[in-house]
């Protein structure tokens, strides 16, 4: 089979090529990989020299079920199906049942494949938040993958959005997903939030943390800035309404045991149904990997690449 490989030869680091097809075990569905989606994470870890030639790398596939798990547990052959997992930018994919939601047939491949790391990372770290009805919360972050989908579900669960966006090209889009105020940076947020999902870092996050009004918490999803976030020492008080603020770290993958594949297929579900924007903002076939990768290490993407298998 053909997969999309580290190849450090490679300007993007990554080649087209034919690898042996993954052997399922018995808890595995073997699925027929239609389109990908990339993760800036993903893309930069194929740029590392530690990684070996020949590495096939991938968290977010869609495709169709080839053959289901010998052991009967997940969909049945010919299911459409979105998959979270390793070594996903593959034509074939063995995948357990936790990392595998069911979609509807006729739902677009392509905007399933975003799903995996940006739906459920956003989607996880909103319920972590607890009930946002009638709450501010702050989005950093919020053109990107993870940061669109925080944004709608954010919406969708009765929050006063506030989304953060260094582009101002961005700000009408945002609003039509649910965002009530898009701001360049968090300094210039003037009200205090209950919660911030952060995916930026550095001086987002020390800015962010000091618009918390008391009790509430910040999530680090990521540093897309690559700085460090450097706090003062009266950023730490407790004074003045600000007591009882935390900074808490979070991981999709943190705890291996987790069962992915309700959360999987109601994303799928509401994608396939229009209630959810996919945000692709790159689509194009994988022999066009490249075009894609320098976008996204570039930093010009608002949104997901996606690879079409065709
Ligand atoms: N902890 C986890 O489990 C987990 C899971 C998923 C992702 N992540 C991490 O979370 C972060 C976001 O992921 P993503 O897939 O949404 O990335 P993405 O699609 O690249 O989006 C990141 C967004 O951050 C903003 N940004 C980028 N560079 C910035 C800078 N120098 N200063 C301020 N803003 C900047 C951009 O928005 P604007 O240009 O609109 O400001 C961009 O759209 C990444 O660091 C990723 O590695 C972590």
């Amino acid at each position: 089979m053909r997969a999309l490989v580290v190849d450090h030869t490679s300007p993007g680091h990554l080649s087209l090529t034919d690898v042996p097809a993954p052997r399922p075990a018995a808890h595995e569905a073997l699925v027929r990989v239609e389109a990908v989606s990339l993760n800036f994470g993903e893309v930069h870890e194929a740029t590392r020299p530690e990684r070996p030639d020949g590495t096939v790398l991938g968290w977010d596939a869609a495709g169709v079920v080839v053959q289901a798990a010998a052991d009967g547990s997940g969909p049945a052959e010919g299911e459409r199906v979105v998959t979270l997992g390793e070594a996903g930018w593959a034509e074939l994919r063995a995948v357990p049942a936790a990392l595998l939601g069911t979609a509807p047939k006729d739902a677009d491949p392509g905007a399933l494949s975003t799903i995996p790391v940006a739906g459920l990372t956003a989607l996880h770290v909103l319920r972590r938040m607890g009930s946002l009805l009638g709450r501010r919360v702050m989005i950093t972050g919020a053109s990107g993958g993870v940061g669109r989908y925080a944004v709608q579900l954010a919406a969708r669960a009765g929050a006063h959005v506030v989304a953060i966006s260094r582009s101002a090209a961005q700000a009408d889009r945002l609003r039509a997903l649910g965002a009530h105020e898009v701001h360049p940076e968090p300094a210039a947020v003037q009200q205090p939030v209950s919660a911030v999902l952060d995916n930026v870092g550095g001086q987002h996050l020390v800015d962010a943390f000091a618009s918390l009004s008391a009790g509430g918490s910040l999530f680090s999803v990521g540093r897309s800035s690559e700085a460090d976030a450097v706090l003062a020492p009266d950023a730490l008080l407790g004074d003045g309404g600000r007591h009882d603020r935390s900074i808490r770290t979070f991981f999709l993958f943190g705890d291996p045991t987790t069962d992915f594949s309700a959360d999987l297929t109601w994303l799928a579900g509401e994608i396939a149904a229009g209630r959810l924007d996919p945000g692709i903002s790159w689509r194009g076939p994988w022999t066009r990997h490249s075009e894609a990768v320098k976008v996204l290490l570039d930093r010009r993407l608002h949104g997901k690449a996606v690879l079409d298998l065709k």
